[in-house]
């Protein structure tokens, strides 16, 4: 199957573009678009059968969830039992990167909640995204729209060049906003437990749910074999080639290294200003935003390029900084014995 690939403008979308994409959704059809986090790829919630094919196509195991995408609160009810205790709180994050796992309504296929008695939902801020699900009338069960463990897609051409052969229609508008994930809470448990650090900052939330339990999950430590949330005991958000995780004096010292021309060096503006070898800036130091918006980007970029391997530094500190630590741990593999020694010699 050869996707129709539709072109849209993120902020004002041409809505006459997108009714035969919302058509196909309808009816069965599984749609790649755009959200302000990431691309996702949707089906109907409802139809089980057409979130079985998100799986199979994904690769994705049959016990990991999925997020149901509404346009709101009222259809958000459609998907859930939603306490009216939590709707003031939740408009101040909706629309927005705010996921909330609460009980589901049966309607939600099982495919869909992978047979839990609980949903994840959210409604997405991005103008495409809302425009879809207004049009096709339906809520959208949507994972990012990477193939399972790869990196989630936060531009298009990376949607066409992944899954242009195994979907229905994928919307293209250029970059995602924000770059990574959803944020997603628990509301069954009390109090509010942190599921997945995302892209809604841990402080603004604990400014309206109050204290917030922080799961080892969410920090990206500690893989018990039944996590909380069943997304994380997979491996994530990997590029193909070895990404090695080492401090910021360790790649100054190798990224000057001629023995390490071949590998990327992912890394903040000001250490890239640093080295000599080749670089791929993430952003400033100072501007963790905007490290968020080019990290996935980073690790499709390390796949593109004709080399060994890559290095990054951390990033951590408030706001994006507890998701993009989370997403750098699970994206890294250990440093290999013949790399650290090499590493240690340089820093002698
Ligand atoms: O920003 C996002 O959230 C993107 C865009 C497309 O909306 N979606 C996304 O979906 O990241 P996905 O499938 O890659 O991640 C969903 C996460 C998984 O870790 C899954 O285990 C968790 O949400 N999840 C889904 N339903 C759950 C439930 N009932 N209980 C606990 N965790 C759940
Ligand atoms: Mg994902």
């Amino acid at each position: 199957m050869k996707a129709v690939v539709v072109e849209c403008d993120y902020q004002n979308p041409q809505v006459e573009r997108l009714i035969e994409p919302a058509k196909s959704l309808a009816s069965g059809g599984i749609v790649v678009f755009p959200t302000e986090t990431v691309y996702g790829i949707g089906a109907n919630a409802f139809d089980g059968e057409a979130c079985g094919r998100i799986f199979r196509t994904k690769g994705r195991p049959a016990d990991n969830p999925l997020i149901v995408h509404v346009s709101g609160i009222d259809m958000a009810r459609s998907v859930c039992d939603l306490d009216d205790r939590w709707v003031p709180k939740l408009v101040k994050f909706w629309p927005g990167p705010l996921t909330v796992v609460v009980k589901s309504s049966p309607s939600v296929s099982a495919e869909a909640r992978a047979g839990l008695e609980t949903v994840a939902v959210r409604s997405p801020s991005s103008p495409v995204a809302r425009a879809l699900i207004d049009l096709s009338g339906v809520p959208v069960a949507a994972p990012s729209a990477n193939l399972s463990t790869r990196p989630s897609i936060t531009d298009g051409d990376s949607a066409v060049r992944e899954l242009g052969d195994l979907v229905d229609f994928i919307i293209v508008s250029g970059r995602s906003p924000f770059g990574i994930e959803s944020t997603v809470i628990d509301l069954t448990s009390t109090p509010v437990r942190l599921l997945r650090a995302g892209s809604t900052s841990l402080e603004e939330l604990e400014k309206v749910f109050g204290k917030i339990e922080v799961t080892d999950t969410a920090k990206g430590i500690g893989e018990d074999a039944r996590p909380l949330t069943p997304g994380s005991k997979y491996r994530h958000y990997s590029p193909v080639r070895p990404l090695y995780l080492v401090s910021r004096n360790q790649v100054i010292s190798i990224g000057n290294d001629d023995r390490f021309s071949n590998y990327l060096f992912l890394c903040s503006d000001e250490v890239a200003a640093k080295i000599r070898n080749q670089s791929f800036r993430l952003g400033s130091e100072t501007d963790l935003d905007g490290v968020a918006r080019n990290l996935y980007y980073a690790f499709r970029e390390l796949d593109q390029r004709n080399v060994r391997g890559g290095f990054i530094t951390m990033f951590s500190g408030k706001g994006m900084g507890l998701a993009l630590e989370n997403r750098i741990r699970k994206a890294t593999s250990p440093v290999p014995p013949a790399i650290s020694s090499m590493i240690e010699e340089l820093s002698n």
